[in-house]
């Protein structure tokens, strides 16, 4: 079967083209930046607060189609001014270095909430969620406040048979 990253890539294939404009919230070491390029995008807007994980992943893309900002994604509205075709959000830690810095609740609820923001309508965004400990409280928050949105569309894919394993919210801006 599919990993929930391979899902949430397969999600987003079907807005991606030569024109598309793309978000990864959450870069570490870039592989959501590998796919989105492998889709012969426009534009990779990245995300990294790890000053070291930012420069290596950078060097790592000499691309002139990614801008790469050394910042948290919930600072994404200072630095994007256009509409975006597709986000994604693959949430908690560096898993080849400290798994102290991680995404916190109230940032990555108010980095989603501009990600809404500036998606298009019919736009696609997935959120990979890791409810183990310190994930536990923000995939219970993002949940929360997902729920309290009108203008898109959200499926939850999960293991049944295992707890607390990753998780995949796919939405699709309706209006
Ligand atoms: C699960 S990893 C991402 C994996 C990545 N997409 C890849 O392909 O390697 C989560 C990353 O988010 C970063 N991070 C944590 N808080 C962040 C924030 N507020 N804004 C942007 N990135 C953050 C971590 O440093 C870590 O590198």
């Amino acid at each position: 079967m599919k990993s929930m990253v391979d899902l949430s890539h397969e999600f987003l294939k079907p807005v991606l083209h030569k024109q598309a404009i793309c978000i990864d919230a959450t870069l570490g070491q870039g592989k959501d930046t590998d796919f989105f390029l492998s889709q012969n995008v426009h534009k990779v807007y990245g995300f990294e607060i790890q000053k070291d994980v930012f420069e290596s992943t950078k060097k790592r893309f000499v691309d002139q189609k990614i801008c790469f900002y050394n910042v948290g994604h919930e600072h994404m509205n200072e630095y994007i001014h256009e509409e975006v075709d597709a986000i994604i959000f693959n949430f908690g830690y560096f898993p080849q270095g400290n798994h102290e810095i991680t995404t916190q609740s109230s940032s990555s609820v108010s980095a989603v909430k501009q990600a809404l923001h500036l998606l298009k309508v019919k736009g696609r965004m997935a959120l990979v969620m890791y409810p183990h400990e310190s994930g536990q409280e923000e995939a219970k928050c993002m949940e929360q406040f997902l729920k309290t949105q009108t203008t898109i569309q959200v499926q939850k894919v999960q293991n049944l048979l295992v707890d607390h394993c990753p998780y995949v919210l796919l939405i699709e801006k309706r209006r």
